[in-house]
């Protein structure tokens, strides 16, 4: 069973900032790391969660596609952290790839391609994955699932998963029948029931964003195969609980990342 950080150690950094991703990295428990992808005016990938600055950076406003990465390297990100932790530049993928490289995390690259489409992201993204041979440790996600369809058409072997927001009829004959690997639901979502019939069809099962302990330990039990939520070192801590007392590993749970 997995423990995803999301948008790096969110719950007490800023999201989505070397720092979050940093001490993420140093949080004992912690296998991975799910991020956020955007492109800049002039197409690079960056990582930041909403389409626009306006929530988290304390200096500027404006949609990110509307900005040079030159001129988004002005942003501080440092969100309600300001003023408590040094600034925070925005962050590239290629940057993002080269911290998180020599840890032995796993990623989970979503892109948003929700709102705006960002042409040419996923080709952009694949080329970067191959160039630090970083493709078998990652999974990308969206809610676009005509992206990941484009990420699978350019590179079929890695791992995709269809983000969610609803209680699906049938979550593995969707993912499934549309060639991807994994099911991305909000942890409502999520009952051992179906968390089973996906297990059975050997889907994997990544959700989200999943902070209390009452939550993690019902996500735990479930039998999910990665919890992404915004406090790695809880999860970290319930998974040895649970171990500890004998209630984990389920028999019947997916793995992932190379099982
Ligand atoms: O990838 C899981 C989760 O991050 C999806 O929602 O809005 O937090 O990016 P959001
Ligand atoms: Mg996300």
């Amino acid at each position: 069973m997995l423990n995803f950080a999301h948008r790096g150690f969110s719950g007490k950094y800023p999201e989505n900032t070397r720092l979050a991703f940093t001490k993420a990295i140093e949080t004992e428990g912690c296998d991975g790391i799910e991020t956020d992808v955007q492109l800049s005016a002039d197409g690079v990938p960056v990582i930041i969660h909403d389409e626009t600055l306006d929530r988290t950076a304390v200096n500027m406003t404006g949609a990110v596609k509307d900005y040079t990465l030159e001129e988004l390297r002005k942003a501080d990100l440092s969100y309600t952290y300001a003023g408590k932790c040094e600034p925070q530049q925005m962050m590239t993928l290629r940057e993002f790839l080269e911290l998180v490289k020599p840890s032995d995390l796993a990623i989970n690259l979503e892109l948003k391609t929700g709102v705006y489409e960002y042409e040419g992201i996923e080709q952009k993204v694949i080329d970067l994955l191959k160039e630090f041979d970083m493709v078998s440790r990652t999974v990308i996600s969206s809610f676009n699932h005509f992206t990941l369809k484009r990420v699978k058409a350019i590179c079929p072997e890695i791992r995709c998963g269809c983000l969610i927001h609803a209680w699906l009829l049938d979550p593995a004959g969707y993912v499934k029948a549309n060639g991807f690997e994994c099911w991305h639901p909000e942890f409502h979502c999520c009952t051992p029931e179906n968390v089973k019939a996906l297990a059975a069809q050997h889907v994997e099962v990544n959700c989200w964003t999943v902070n209390s302990l009452v939550d993690i330990r019902k996500m735990f039990q479930a039998g999910v195969t990665s919890i992404i939520g915004n406090y790695p070192d809880l999860v970290s801590q319930v998974r040895d609980e649970l171990e500890e007392d004998g209630e984990w590993p389920l028999g019947w749970s997916v793995c992932g990342f190379g099982d």
